[in-house]
């Protein structure tokens, strides 16, 4: 009796939670690095944000107290490890965007990362079942394919996990594939919408050329699907071991988490983008997450888009990334476990 009555009050507190949350609060987790600060300034002109809350280990209240001077009206406060800060940072946010941990080095995969940004994430999304359940989560630390895993595994320990409200931000690779594809066809990448899928890593990315309506010969297909795959290796081995994408990737995250906000603050309709989520595309062989267009509506995600008519080339991707995703997801799985 006793534990129910304890479990029961738990409940309701989450309850009290979920309607104290402020609609226009965003708050990002790992502010002060690399992707954080341009993805903060970012959402700092987002026009739904009222609240914009800047954690990271140290120099966020700088960079907050920059940020904030910027005249549009969300206010910006910032927050570290001290006077717990997290609490503060996260209670009551709706949306909480996560670029927290290690940059790759030139020679490294994303899996590489594993080591450090696993239990970064994975205390992060302690905090977050703790302080604002119902968010919505935006991952963008690396191995993506593994992160959300672990962001997902950790919410359900804490009984707290809503499928429809964890996101892998794949935007990244749609922007690249999308300029990529309009410098050769000689064409505005804004009129470039290419369809990404699967996960955020390598042969795992696979992008779905057959479907933009353009011709290309099979080495225009081989050279364009090897970039977006590995795109983000020419950022890392350009800025020659101080980093991997920041600025793009912040773009990207910013888009994102746009959106979220357009579909669950905005009320906006018919909004797409892909994401890596749970997903029961590829369930069938053991793939939890995978990444495809999704439509957002006020809850999160309304539904998941399928692949479409993809050519056998593109099946061939497909049946190469998902044993690489199933081995990512399941370390992510298993860390948690
Ligand atoms: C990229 O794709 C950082 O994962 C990021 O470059």
């Amino acid at each position: 009796m006793f534990v129910v009555s304890r479990i029961a009050s738990a409940a309701s507190k989450r309850a009290f939670s979920t309607s104290a949350a402020n609609l226009s609060k965003v708050a990002v987790l790992g502010a002060a690095g690399g992707i954080g600060q341009p993805l903060s300034l970012l959402m700092k002109q987002n026009p739904h944000v009222t609240e914009l809350s800047l954690y990271d280990i140290v120099n966020t209240p700088g960079v907050a107290a920059d940020i904030s001077h910027i005249n549009t009206k969300s206010v910006v406060k910032g927050f570290t490890a001290e006077n717990e800060g997290l609490k503060a940072a996260l209670e009551d946010a709706h949306v909480v965007i996560i670029p927290a941990g290690v940059p790759r080095k030139p020679g490294m995969t994303r899996d590489d990362l594993f080591n450090t940004n696993a239990s970064i994430v994975r205390d992060l999304a302690e905090a977050s079942a703790k302080y604002c359940p119902n968010a919505h989560f935006l991952i963008i630390s690396n191995p993506v394919n593994s992160t959300v895993p672990i962001f997902a595994e950790t919410l359900k320990k804490a009984g707290v996990f809503n499928p429809k409200r964890l996101y892998g931000v794949t935007t990244l690779d749609v922007v690249r594939a999308s300029r990529f594809v309009a410098e050769i066809k000689n064409k505005d990448p804004k009129d470039v919408n290419c369809v990404v899928v699967g996960g955020h890593s390598g042969i795992t990315i696979v992008p779905l050329l057959s479907q933009l309506g353009e011709s290309f010969t099979k080495e225009e297909i081989d050279a364009l699907t090897h970039r977006i795959q590995f795109g983000g290796d020419e950022v890392v081995q350009a800025k020659n071991g101080t980093g991997s994408a920041t600025l793009s990737m912040a773009f990207a995250g910013a888009r994102f988490a746009s959106s979220v906000l357009d579909a669950t603050v905005g009320g906006k309709k018919n909004v797409i983008e892909p994401s890596f989520v749970q997903s029961d595309l590829f369930k069938d062989q053991g793939v939890e997450y995978f990444s495809t267009n999704i439509e957002l509506g006020k809850d999160g995600v309304e539904k998941i888009h399928g692949l479409g008519e993809i050519s056998d080339y593109e099946k061939d991707l497909i049946s190469k990334a998902v044993p690489e995703l199933k081995k990512n997801i399941s370390k992510g799985n298993s860390f948690v476990q």
